[in-house]
């Protein structure tokens, strides 16, 4: 089996999926869609009202910040691969709670082995805190972190920089760097200067750029 048929036997075990009460909710699965050979992945938080009613990540207002953003790094959404924590949209855009997040994480982890990507790039709060539990948006963002599997690049949510301009600004500086953090990454970690005073409990490594 290729990567695109791999990825298509997750889909279709998304769209059947039950595990929990999200599904029952939901007009469609978003299980998330793009370039299985990306070497950039873009994971947000969970489906929101345009992309049940689609079945694709990011199509709603967030998604075209998201669309013009990697326009303006040379990208287009077909170039990387884009998804979520969670497949079915929460009622009424809450988080999703625990429970949820567990029932949907074999889902993430099959289609991260499928593309194995050099950088995952977490859009929110809540998917850096998915790979990078201890991290505070405000002071990590934009800061590349090495967890036990994947070089972690958290920049705030589209949906939050569209709402606050000086999330915005933070936002557009970010996501202009991700070339420049992907490189530096295939380049070899030595020429990331390493925040040692930031080392964390479990031995994952905070390299600030
Ligand atoms: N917000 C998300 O986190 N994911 C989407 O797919 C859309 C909006």
């Amino acid at each position: 089996m290729n990567k695109e048929e791999m990825m298509e036997n997750v889909n279709l075990a998304v769209k059947v999926c039950k595990k929990c009460r999200l599904h029952s909710g939901a007009l469609n699965a978003v299980p998330g869609e793009g370039n299985t050979s990306s070497e950039i992945v873009f994971i947000g938080e969970a489906p929101g009202r345009t992309e049940d009613e689609t079945g694709r990540p990011f199509v709603g207002r967030a998604g075209k910040l998201l669309e013009q953003s990697l326009s303006d790094i040379g990208l287009s959404r077909k170039d990387v691969w884009i998804g979520n924590i969670v497949k079915h949209r929460p009622p009424e855009n809450r988080d999703p709670l625990p429970d949820e997040i567990t029932a949907c994480e074999k889902f993430l982890a099959y289609q991260l082995r499928i593309i194995s990507p050099v950088l995952v790039v977490t859009l929110g709060r809540f998917a850096m805190n998915y790979f990078y539990p201890e991290g505070r948006i405000t002071h990590d963002r934009g800061t590349l972190l090495r967890t036990k599997n994947f070089n972690v690049y958290p920049v705030y949510h589209p949906a939050a920089a569209l709402r606050n301009p000086e999330m915005m600004r933070g936002f557009v500086e970010d996501f202009k760097r991700i070339p420049q953090i992907l490189d530096l990454i295939k380049k070899g970690d030595k020429n990331i200067p390493v925040q040692t005073d930031q080392q964390i409990d479990d031995g994952q490594l905070v390299l600030g750029l």
